[in-house]
């Protein structure tokens, strides 16, 4: 069990594949803070890692709300005493370019996906330092290389990426590793969000494939492995990386057909 012992705050982990990470947490041996806006959802991956014998408890939380955020690290810290792993997972997608997105819609998504990042990070930061704990952060091939019709969503996982790469730095010293997974096409909620977005969602669901030199959009599953890893002493050297899982995508241009 390579995250025996071990207490995560996974945001985000009602579904996708924030829910696979919580499953694959709690298979490794940790116990889980599945942390979502969604409570039902959350309460039910509660109830799948308790169905493998695994040990986790639901919080709700929005992480773009300081408030919010407070109270989901005294939860924590109620139910389990200390944090070692902070995973800040949990985000949306606005499909539409900046013209099209309204000042309200680009202040959310700013605000969820890099603010909650911030937010998170900054009020668990002193219990990881206790723990020399570790923060993954989620972002996304679209933090470098970008897809038409969702650029408040590039913007933000760009952004993780390089906020990653700041907290590594400010934050080695304590023994505190920071690094973020890019993945391509997921199987999971915001992809479907994507394809729902385009003019043909089945073909575009088809052609996806085709963009990663696997031929095929990745499992949620395939991304928490390397949760898993980054978290473990696997990772002990690794911190301000950013480290993709995706089949290919974006190595090379697709085949002409
Ligand atoms: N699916 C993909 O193709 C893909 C690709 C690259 C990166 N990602 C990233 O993976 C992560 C998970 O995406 P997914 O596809 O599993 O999507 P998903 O929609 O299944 O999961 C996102 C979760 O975040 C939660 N959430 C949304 N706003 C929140 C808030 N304010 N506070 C707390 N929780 C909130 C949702 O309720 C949901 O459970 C995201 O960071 C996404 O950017 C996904």
């Amino acid at each position: 069990m390579k995250l025996k012992d071990r207490v995560a705050v996974i945001t985000g982990s009602a579904s996708g594949i924030g829910r696979a990470s919580a499953l694959e947490f709690a298979k490794e041996g940790s116990r889980v803070v599945v942390a979502d806006i969604n409570l039902s959802g959350a309460r039910e991956t509660v109830k799948q890692i308790e169905q493998s014998s695994g040990v986790a408890v639901a919080v709700e939380v929005d992480v773009s709300m300081p408030g919010s955020v407070k109270e989901m690290v005294e939860n924590t810290i109620h139910a389990f005493g200390h944090i070692d792993v902070l995973f800040n997972n949990a985000a949306i997608q606005v499909n539409k370019t900046i013209e099209d997105t309204t000042f309200e819609e680009w202040t959310r998504e700013i605000g969820i996906n890099l603010g909650g990042v911030f937010l998170c990070s900054k009020l668990f930061l002193p219990h990881l330092r206790l723990s020399r704990g570790c923060i993954v952060n989620m972002s996304s091939v679209n933090g470098f290389f970008v897809e038409p019709a969702c650029a408040g969503y590039c913007a933000s996982k760009g952004g993780i990426i390089a906020l990653t790469k700041a907290m590594a730095i400010d934050h080695g010293k304590d023994g505190i590793r920071v690094n973020c997974i890019c993945p391509g096409y997921i199987d999971a909620g915001l992809a479907w969000g994507y394809f729902e977005a385009q003019v043909n969602p089945a073909e575009a669901r088809k052609s996806a494939g085709k963009l990663h030199a696997l031929g095929r959009i990745g499992r949620p599953e395939e991304v928490a492995r390397l949760a898993v890893f980054l978290a473990s002493n696997d990772g002990s050297f690794i911190t301000g990386s950013a480290i993709v899982v995706s089949g290919g995508f974006g190595t090379g241009l697709p085949p002409l057909s």
